[in-house]
């Protein structure tokens, strides 16, 4: 009968975890898709805990059963998870949010790589009990498989996300060597070796191999995603968080697990959607990610070196009067608006602007900011309706009926040399393609590089002109002068 109960309590999780997935697709939704699926989790984790047997012994006519005991370490764990979890993520800045999420993802993948030790360690000693030599019958072979497969994706999943953690925050650089791809091709290809050779021979010696695999899949993955630079890391965050989906599936497979087996498929195949979405957004293939090639070689901040010339500068009387007395203006938000947390400044003027009969729309490029979505949060938080959200392919069609293009620390996502310098780091990601609308003003603090590290010839042509000053504060006074106009 518990063992029914237990059922429905994971046919439950697995159904809040769809739902609260769906829900997480629309802005409106998303907070209370976050609270469904997080209910689920309980759900699943609570009847675990509570209602889990697993067989000790006895026949099959009559096995024996036990239920989880070491109820000290569980909740023990549990509290600590949970403290250091609730802290952390009510301190943490939206701006860090994308190195919160990397880590978090990073521990996912370490539980499946530990798991797998610890299974591995299981399968050792109760196989041959005390004895430290592995020998398993061949009717192992799935298990041990899953073993491995979960150890080696986890503890990628877990090495690259640091290391993704670390470029976030800016306390890790890119760095390459001259043929680092082979070196990754060919430590990958080690580990393969390594993992067949463990599963289908079972040698005696097998622990060690084990952990040569374990201490391997950590240094792949730190040179999968040490490269990997420009304005390239959306592609291989969401290509980390679909790896941990899949380690944690796993695990599922491995515990006969079905609510973690369908919360590993789930997030796996989110995080494969994404990968895919993000590789279209920056004009890359799969392919490239998969070895760590693209963004590399030393050319990340480079590009080609041109004169600029000068640029112009306006002011904020001037800007002002532009687009109070516009027909149509366009907001382009970037980074720089999420660091200055200037989204509520920003929904006031476009209200202002609004009630003097001025269209106001914003071009949302889907890699702008530091997580798939950011912009699309920062303005919903804002209470920004949904509508006045374009996606960079409308809003491309749509700049040259534009007065003002107005862009909000954005800087890679309007770079031109996307599109015109084949050296550059960014050379073939898709650009909202501003200098189309008949002017530019560009908020920024300064002539500084975005995140790809490189110039931008946006910022020196014609139609363009800088307006310099923190986000939140030069907004602020723009609502100033419109409201005196
Ligand atoms: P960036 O190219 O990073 O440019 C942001 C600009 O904001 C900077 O040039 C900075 O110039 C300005 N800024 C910073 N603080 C500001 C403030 N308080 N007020 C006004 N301006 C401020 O941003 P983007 O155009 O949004 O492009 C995103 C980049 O991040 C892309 O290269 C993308 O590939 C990369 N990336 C994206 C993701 C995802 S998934 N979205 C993940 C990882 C990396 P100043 O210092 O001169 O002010």
């Amino acid at each position: 009968m518990e063992l029914n109960i237990l059922t429905v309590c994971y046919l439950l999780a697995a159904i809040t975890f769809i739902v609260g997935l769906k829900m997480l697709s629309n802005p409106a939704s998303a907070r209370n898709g976050n609270l469904v699926a997080a209910t689920g989790m309980t759900i699943a984790i609570g009847a675990t805990i509570f209602l889990y047997q697993y067989r000790t012994g006895g026949t099959d006519e009559n096995p024996e059963y036990s239920r989880l005991h070491n109820y000290g370490w569980i909740f023990g764990a549990i509290a600590i998870g949970a403290i250091i979890g609730t802290l952390s993520a009510k301190k943490v800045k939206m701006t860090a949010m994308p190195e919160m999420v990397s880590l978090f993802n990073g521990m996912g993948g370490a539980c499946a790589a530990l798991i797998s030790v610890v299974e591995f360690d299981h399968l050792a000693f109760s196989v041959v009990p005390g004895s430290h030599e592995i020998i398993y019958p061949s009717s192992m072979i799935g298990h041990v498989l899953i073993i491995v497969l979960g150890l080696i994706i986890g503890s990628v999943s877990f090495a690259g996300s640091i290391i993704a953690w670390g470029k976030l925050n800016g306390k890790i650089k890119d760095f390459a060597f001259k043929g680092q791809h082979i070196f990754n091709l060919l430590l990958l290809g080690i580990i393969i070796g390594l993992a067949v050779y463990l599963t289908g021979w079972m040698p005696a010696n097998g622990k060690l191999i084990f952990y040569i695999i374990f201490a391997l899949s950590l240094l792949y993955g730190v040179f999968f995603v040490f490269p990997i630079g420009g304005a390239d890391m959306p592609v291989v965050i969401s290509l980390l968080n679909s790896f941990t989906g899949v380690a944690a599936a796993c695990g599922g497979f491995l515990y006969e697990n079905k609510v973690m087996l369908t919360g590993g498929i789930l997030v796996g195949a989110a995080g494969t959607l994404l990968t895919i979405l993000m590789c279209k957004a920056m004009n890359r293939s799969l392919a490239n990610v998969l070895i760590g090639s693209f963004g590399s070689g030393g050319s990340a901040a480079t590009g080609t070196k041109k004169e600029q010339g000068n640029y112009k500068e306006i002011s904020l009387s001037d800007t002002a009067v532009l687009m109070a007395y516009s027909s149509r203006v366009y907001i382009v938000p970037g980074y720089g608006l999420a660091v200055a947390q200037a989204q509520h400044a920003c929904h006031e003027l476009e209200k202002l602007l609004e009630a003097k009969g001025v269209e106001v729309k914003y071009a949302i490029h889907p890699v702008a900011g530091r997580m798939p979505g950011h912009m699309n949060v920062l303005l919903a938080e804002a209470d920004v309706p949904y509508e006045k959200l374009l996606e960079m392919e409308q809003a491309n069609d749509e700049f040259s009926n534009t007065d003002v293009v107005l862009v909000l620390g954005a800087n890679d996502v309007v770079n031109p040399a996307a599109k015109t310098d084949p050296a550059s780091p960014i050379y073939g990601m898709p650009i909202l393609d501003v200098e189309l609308a008949k002017n530019v003003i560009v908020n920024k603090r300064s002539m500084k590089p975005g995140y790809a590290g490189i110039e931008n010839d946006l910022f020196f042509q014609p139609k363009t002109s800088m307006l310099f000053g923190d986000a939140k504060k030069v907004l602020q006074e723009l609502v100033t002068e419109i409201k005196a106009l």
